[in-house]
């Protein structure tokens, strides 16, 4: 059965670009995907859907359906399922097909899945005749809370995660929370983990607001409830406003800007969460959960530099305990994520820069240079041991 239609929308203007764009937050909005394309891009005839198997499987005839009932002409393609195939190789498949179905500047990409999908097909959809429009249709909470938003697109290497990408903003985004209904819940954790990173820079009140959908999560875990699919949706459109006043005032990460209202803060728990990823080869954690890890190791840092008072820690690994847990990476080659973590150093020109906290809200960046000698390694090396 699906559900109508209702929606909540945010505005997102970057300085310097043409147009805002709108992100449509809400349950049943699937169907009416074709007349969304159709208003925000100015009339665009001709679509290329990139999605996967297992999401096309699910949503694909619904989207095609409604675009085509929009009067859009719309050919869809699968990538492979999973973070090790967002690479420059499937970035240059989804290139090929591009260029052989002949999109042309005035039309357009939709990205149909999770972070993988919207990165990859973002990344081509900004090389593509030096960029066509893009809709992010993001089907995981990640994606709808995250990485869907902002502009940033890009691919995996042998040298690091998304070290390889541009900026190149949607023009629509278009997140249905019923699609959630069929997301693994273990996927569902991880963008829960990704959200409580959210809470724990902007402050008590979104980590409030992702209480609640942890909570609501808890007790209908296949979203039935229309109460559920509300509090997803209010909850989902608090976080893209959240990041969306960040992006605004720092669209392209600016080099120099150590701000505590810069880009970087969004990186929070990102430094370990890359190096545990590369130094599994993306296998082991979903992308989420490494960020869920990152979010605890960069507090306890913050502790360890007295930063941070210990009753913030506890309530952030509360709310962490309260989404179920994160798999240990007491296993994980101690030596391996080190490693990772000076690779990533050296390709950003001698030092990290880690997002830390002062308090629930307040981040603060911090060179590592700055850190006493052996700091770094003794809390890695006891923060992985304390996860067994
Ligand atoms: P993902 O894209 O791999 O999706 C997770 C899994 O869920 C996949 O197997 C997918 O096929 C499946 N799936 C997706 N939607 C589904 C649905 N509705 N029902 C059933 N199954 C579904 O992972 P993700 O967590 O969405 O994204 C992680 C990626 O996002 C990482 O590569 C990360 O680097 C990137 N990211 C980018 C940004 C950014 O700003 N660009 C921000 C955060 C994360
Ligand atoms: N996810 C980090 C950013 O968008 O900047």
């Amino acid at each position: 059965m699906r559900s109508a239609e209702k929606k909540i929308e945010v505005g997102v203007r970057i300085p310097g670009e043409a147009a805002e764009y709108r992100i449509a937050c809400g349950s049943g909005l699937l169907d009416s995907i074709g007349e969304v394309i159709r208003s925000a891009t100015g009339d665009v005839r001709r679509v290329a859907v990139i999605s996967n198997r297992k999401v096309f499987g699910l949503y694909g005839e619904r989207v095609e359906l409604s675009l085509k009932q929009a009067g859009v002409s719309v050919s869809s393609f699968m990538i492979g399922d999973g973070e090790r195939f967002k690479t420059l190789k499937t970035a240059e498949k989804i290139l090929a097909i591009l260029n052989s179905e002949g999109i042309k500047r005035s039309d357009a990409v939709v990205a149909l899945g999770g972070g993988v999908i919207g990165d990859a097909a973002g990344f081509a959809a900004s090389l593509h005749l030096r960029g066509v429009a893009l809709i992010q249709l993001p089907t995981t909470l990640l994606a709808m809370i995250d990485s869907s938003v902002g502009g940033k697109t890009g691919v995996n290497s042998s040298f690091g995660k998304n070290l390889i990408g541009t900026f190149h903003q949607p023009t629509a985004v278009i997140a249905d929370v019923d699609v959630l209904a069929t997301l693994d819940p273990r996927e569902l954790s991880a963008g829960l983990f990704e959200a409580i990173k959210h809470g724990a820079i902007s402050g008590e009140r979104l980590l409030r607001t992702t209480e609640k959908m942890i909570d609501a999560r808890g007790h209908d875990p296949k979203f039935i409830e229309a109460s559920t699919r509300e509090t997803f949706a209010k909850g989902i459109a608090e976080h893209v406003k959240f990041k969306a006043s960040i992006v605004k005032g720092d669209a392209r990460e600016a080099v120099g800007d150590v701000g505590n209202r810069s880009r970087k803060i969004l990186n929070f728990g990102h430094t370990l969460a890359h190096a545990l990823e590369l130094a599994t080869n993306y296998r082991y954690l979903k992308h989420g959960e490494a960020v869920g890890h990152g979010v605890i190791f960069a507090a306890e840092l913050s502790k360890r530099l007295e930063l941070l008072p210990p009753d913030s820690i506890n309530f952030l690994n509360d709310v962490v305990h309260r989404v179920g847990g994160l798999p240990a990476v007491n296993k994980i080659d101690f030596e391996a994520v080190l490693s990772a973590l000076s690779n990533d150093k050296k390709s950003r020109g001698g030092s990290i820069e880690w997002v830390l906290l002062e308090g629930i809200g307040r981040p603060e960046i911090v060179s590592d240079k700055t850190f006493p000698v052996g700091l770094l390694r003794s809390s890695l090396k006891a923060y992985l041991e304390s996860t067994r």
